[in-house]
């Protein structure tokens, strides 16, 4: 162990490495934040499931060869060892402290070219993603962050984020949570060159399109397309007025392929988000600025993998099995596993990139094949 490691991470690599589950899961904070393979687990039984999975499938040691930071933020380079292909590899790990635990750590392989990113190929541009501390959007923020854009988030309730992102707290279900956005961001930027979309979601209950109220179908628009419509009638004009700036929408495969039982509010208001987006680049288009939006299929999140956790419960404790069963229950997934948050967030970072800049007025569908029709 390399001298004056900063006494959490050491600890943690000292309990990592002797299989140690409740001495891993004791350097956490309660609400910490584990990223690993793409998948989020948050809070202390997530955690716990989630060193314990790691330790009886890879047995990993870690022998640290590099470290860098200090009192916030601990980025450890490892030679990762155990029962896996590849082994010994290469592994980064960063750590962000709070006093003596550990509050977030993700883990990135740094020679693997499927997560090599050009870390100035959006650099001096501005972006802003909706929703973007947890899921999806927190993979998408960090993927623009490491391409070198400064990277503002939005969301109900404070999150601490690596790597200098900055998280502004507002529900952008309401107009007034979009007009203290608009402000944060002039505050913070000056403007935005990237804008992603991300939030959205459904709190509907179930019961077919009989247990819709009319204020259960208002909120989920509100959510999951005005909350869009809103923010671009504020934050496009500027960008028309630069003549550049890239708008991505996160919509669903549900706009194609709606679950009646609790989601058709939900996948009616990701129709109406495509069909906006459509239009909305048509017009804007010829003044340099590009819409674009991404329909992901069932995505292995923290919330998803908690449902899977607790799906599992059924099946013995069998992850595989109970992944399986939600697999078929969405009609079957030709890949055979969920999308994982990363590589949403790829297909993002492409598309927010000028390596996309003829691409204009489409969306993307990212599913594992899901939909059974093109
Ligand atoms: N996960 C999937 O399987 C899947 C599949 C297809 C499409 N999608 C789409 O992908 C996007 C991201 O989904 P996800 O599963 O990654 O979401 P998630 O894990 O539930 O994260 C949602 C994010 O949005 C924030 N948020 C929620 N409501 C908000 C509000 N009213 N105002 C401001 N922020 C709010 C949350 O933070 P707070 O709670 O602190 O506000 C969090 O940062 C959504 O548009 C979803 O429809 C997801």
């Amino acid at each position: 162990m390399l001298p004056h490691l900063p006494a959490p991470v050491r600890a943690y690599i000292l309990a990592a490495n002797a299989a140690d589950i409740d001495g891993i899961v004791a350097r956490f904070t309660d609400d910490a934040v584990v990223q690993d393979e793409g998948v989020e687990h948050v809070g202390v039984e997530a955690i716990r499931a989630w060193a314990t999975q790691s330790a009886e499938r890879y047995a990993p040691h870690l022998e640290v060869t590099s470290w860098e930071g200090g009192a916030g933020e601990v980025r450890v380079g490892a030679i990762v060892s155990g029962e896996f292909e590849g082994s010994p590899a290469p592994i980064r790990i960063s750590f962000r402290l709070r006093g003596d635990r550990i509050a977030w750590w993700s883990a990135s392989a740094p020679s693997s070219p499927r997560f090599t990113v050009d870390p100035h190929e959006l650099r001096g541009r501005r972006a802003l993603v909706t929703g973007g501390t947890r899921g999806i959007g927190a993979a998408i923020a960090q993927r623009l962050r490491s391409a070198g854009a400064q990277v503002l988030v939005t969301a109900r309730s404070p999150r601490e984020m690596p790597g200098g992102i900055e998280v502004i707290t507002a529900d952008l279900a309401t107009r007034a949570g979009v007009d203290h956005v608009v402000a944060e961001v002039e505050a913070a930027a000056g403007g935005i060159d990237l804008l992603v979309h991300n939030v959205g979601g459904s709190t509907a209950p179930p019961g077919g399109f009989e247990a819709l109220s009319e204020e259960v179908w208002q909120s989920e628009l509100d959510l999951n397309l005005l909350a869009a419509v809103r923010l671009d009638a504020r934050l496009v004009p500027a960008m028309l007025q630069a003549g550049s700036g890239v708008v991505v929408h996160v919509s669903s495969i549900q706009r194609q392929m709606p679950l009646p039982e609790s989601t058709l509010a939900y996948a009616a208001a990701k129709a109406a988000l495509t069909t906006y987006s459509k239009g909305l680049a048509r017009q804007v288009g010829p003044r340099g600025v590009r819409v674009v939006v991404v329909s992901p299929g069932g995505t292995e999140t923290a919330a998803a993998r908690a449902m899977i956790e607790r799906l599992a419960a059924g099946h013995g404790g069998d992850l595989d099995a109970a992944r399986q069963d939600l697999l078929r229950t969405l009609g079957g997934v030709p890949l055979g596993r969920f999308n994982r948050p990363d590589e949403v967030a790829e297909l993002v970072g492409f598309l927010a990139s000028d390596r996309a800049a003829a691409i204009q007025g489409v969306d993307y569908v990212i599913d594992g094949g899901n939909l059974p029709t093109i």
